[in-house]
């Protein structure tokens, strides 16, 4: 067998301990030059055996070391698929099977002892950020039995399967139905059901507009997470600008809070500096910044190249 290069043997062992428990089998594997000069530009992402390559400099492909690697054994993938990244690409493209066998069918993952369905035929996004585990894990431990969570832009509600998970009611906004069956389709897999009664909703529709009808029928939630693209147009045409936005959005979502809840803010936006972030939202805000406790939500620790995820905790001094 071709000899692994020391770099990869020593980020694969890097990562040992955040599967030693045996509740987690999805996670990255390298997170570019994070991992060694020689992995700038190329992220590999494990889900459950099926591994995933993204590239995103011009010409650039998965190594080869990779697809000798494929095949059966203890750290070997059954499967790689690879997915060129290009900023000027418009279209979001699925990845394509580059090694090993198809992955033809959605599969289940395991985070922290959870069940996710992840699809590699599902479009651009594969039905989980891998970012956010640490995240989903503080929101369940957070969580006091009958808590209520408010998920905005849910997406497949990997967050709001945490939540519930910690004992929350949960409320999950997307624009989309197709994300909210899959979110439910996650409710399944862990063994709750997302159609009895009211303790799981799911609302198809613009978070602008839910926000507001939710504050008007006076609902109220522990929790929210504010965890929107970076940009996206609504069915009206309506332009969301994470840079120009977050703040308007954040003032929308604080009345509904409980006198000690908290808001989960989050951006991937590349042009955010972790002090930009927090300023545009507590200078948005109700009530006055020392008002406000912000806790920094840093990136989990497979994550090891740039720091671009924009996490904060705001929690409301009662
Ligand atoms: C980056 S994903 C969110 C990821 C999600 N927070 C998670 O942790 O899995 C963005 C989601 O926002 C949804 N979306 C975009 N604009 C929206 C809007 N105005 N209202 C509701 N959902 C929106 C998209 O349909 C998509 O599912």
């Amino acid at each position: 067998m071709t000899p692994l290069p020391d770099p990869f043997t020593r980020a694969l062992r890097r990562r040992d301990s955040l599967r030693a428990d045996g509740q987690t089998d999805a996670l990255r594997l390298l997170d570019g030059a994070g991992d060694g000069l020689s992995f700038a530009g190329l992220y590999l992402d494990d889900f459950a055996g099926r591994w995933l390559v993204q590239t995103t400099r011009p010409g650039q492909e998965p190594p080869g070391f990779l697809r000798a690697l494929t095949g059966p054994g203890p750290d070997a993938p059954r499967s790689v698929y690879w997915k060129p990244l290009d900023a000027r690409d418009q279209h979001q493209r699925p990845p394509g099977q580059w090694a090993g066998e198809p992955v033809e069918a959605p599969f289940t993952i395991h985070e922290n002892g959870l069940a996710y369905r992840i699809d590699f035929q599902g479009g651009y996004s594969q039905g989980l950020f891998l970012d956010q585990r640490d995240n989903r894990l503080a929101l369940r431990r957070r969580m006091n039995p009958g808590g209520a969570v408010l998920n905005c832009f849910a997406y497949t509600c990997a967050f709001s399967v945490a939540a519930a998970a910690g004992g929350a009611r949960t409320v999950s906004v997307d624009l989309s139905r197709r994300s909210l069956d899959w979110g439910r389709e996650n409710f399944r897999l862990n063994g709750f059901d997302p159609d009895e009664g009211d303790a799981h909703r799911f609302l198809a529709g613009d978070v602008f507009d839910a926000l507001q009808r939710l504050a008007r029928r006076g609902e109220r939630f522990d929790t929210i997470i504010l965890d929107p693209p970076t940009f996206a147009r609504d069915r009206k045409g309506r332009v969301f600008r994470v840079a120009d936005d977050f703040g308007t959005l954040a003032a929308l979502a604080a009345p509904l809070l409980t006198a000690d809840g908290a808001l989960l803010c989050s951006s991937n936006a590349r042009s955010l500096t972790a002090p930009g972030f927090r300023q545009m939202i507590l200078t948005a805000l109700p009530a006055a910044p020392r008002d406000w406790q912000v806790t920094p939500a840093p990136m989990p620790a497979d994550f090891t190249g740039d720091s671009y995820l924009q996490a904060a905790w705001f929690s409301k001094r009662s």
